[in-house]
């Protein structure tokens, strides 16, 4: 092999540039020539891929986004939008493809894999919902965004004595939100993965006001069921009975950016490395994460049919201390 691509794929994270970096130094240390492809699949459908030196990568450890751009592409979910990204990538010479992103990137980064093409994925997304990797990238400094900001809210909600809902992002999986509610000392996880009814949620407000709280902060995860609005309806159809006014902060994409905290940036490096290396010695078809403190390295068939589950024993000990 003498030369290998690195992409990254659907949501960015903080943490994907010191990953690109790792990729392309490594690549250069190994005697491999480095390309970036921008955007995503999107661009190795267009081709667009340029030549990565190690100046290319000089500076980025700290900027959050990345470099390279990303993209979601509908035509790489088909044969014919995949056959023209590996046409392209052999006519600039590309013999192998790190591709950074979550569970959606995986699925085509193993189709490549399955038409023969040397593809090693790396987790990158703030939701932490990639199985068999402890921590996906940008995951880390996402929650430390959201503990910043429920830290925040928490002083005007005292100051009114308030009660706030803090939608946090997180599609399918409360990993942000239990871990912000958790560190951030919230009153209230609304996650997906355990049901609770509305009434609980103007319960849990009503009781927090008798018990004399300043505030009662509620983290709620994107993909609760019934949603945000669902609360913030039912609760006005009780205003009465609640205590406390009620106000809604949408964290939104601001949990995406900014500069990578230095355990992002480590994991990272480790992981872009741990790629690079495995394409070079002949791996394909599966993804570098992190187990205990080790790089793992897993088949991307069992990355993307199985689901990782949220450890319930933390749920229990947030409901614990939520008095
Ligand atoms: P993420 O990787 O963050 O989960 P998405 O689910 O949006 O993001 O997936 C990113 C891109 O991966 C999609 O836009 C598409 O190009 C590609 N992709 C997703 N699923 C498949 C699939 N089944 N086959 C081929 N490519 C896919
Ligand atoms: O998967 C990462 C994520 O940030 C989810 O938490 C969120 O639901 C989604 O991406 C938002 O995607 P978009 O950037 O397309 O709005």
């Amino acid at each position: 092999m003498k030369s290998i691509g690195v992409l990254c794929s659907g949501g960015d994270g903080p943490g994907f540039n010191p990953c690109i970096r790792a990729v392309v130094r490594t690549a250069l240390g190994l005697d491999l020539r480095a390309v970036g492809i921008e955007r995503g699949y999107e661009g190795l459908i267009e081709c667009r891929m340029r030549e990565m030196d190690a100046r290319s990568v000089g500076g980025v450890l700290a900027r959050g986004g990345t470099i390279l751009g990303t993209a979601r592409s509908e035509e790489f979910k088909t044969e014919k939008g995949r056959r023209r990204a590996l046409r392209n990538l052999h006519r600039e010479g590309v013999e192998g493809l790190v591709v950074i992103g979550g569970d959606g990137s995986f699925r085509g980064a193993l189709k490549l894999h399955e038409m023969g093409f040397p593809t090693v994925g790396v987790p990158g997304t703030i939701d932490n919902d990639i199985p068999y990797t402890d921590m996906s990238i940008g995951v880390d400094t996402a929650l430390n965004t959201v503990l910043e900001n429920i830290d925040r809210i928490k002083d005007t909600a005292s100051s009114h004595r308030r009660a706030f809902l803090i939608e946090i992002m997180g599609r399918d999986c409360g990993y942000l939100t239990l871990m912000g509610g958790i560190a951030g000392g919230t009153e209230m996880v609304l996650i997906p993965e355990v049901d609770t009814p509305l009434a609980a949620v103007s319960e849990q407000l009503e009781d927090a006001y008798i018990r004399g709280k300043a505030h009662c902060i509620i983290a709620v995860a994107e993909g609760y069921k019934p949603g945000t609005q669902a609360i913030v309806q039912y609760l006005q159809s009780q205003r009465e009975e609640l205590g406390f006014g009620v106000r809604v902060t949408v964290l939104g994409h601001v949990q995406r950016g900014g500069s990578p905290t230095a355990f992002d940036r480590l994991l990272a490096t480790r992981l872009g490395c741990a790629a690079a290396r495995e394409l070079h010695k002949g791996g394909s078809g599966v993804m570098v994460g992190l187990q205990g403190n080790e790089i793992a390295v897993t088949p991307l068939e069992k990355v993307v049919n199985e689901k990782k589950t949220l450890d319930l024993e933390l749920y229990e000990m947030a409901k614990v201390l939520e008095r």
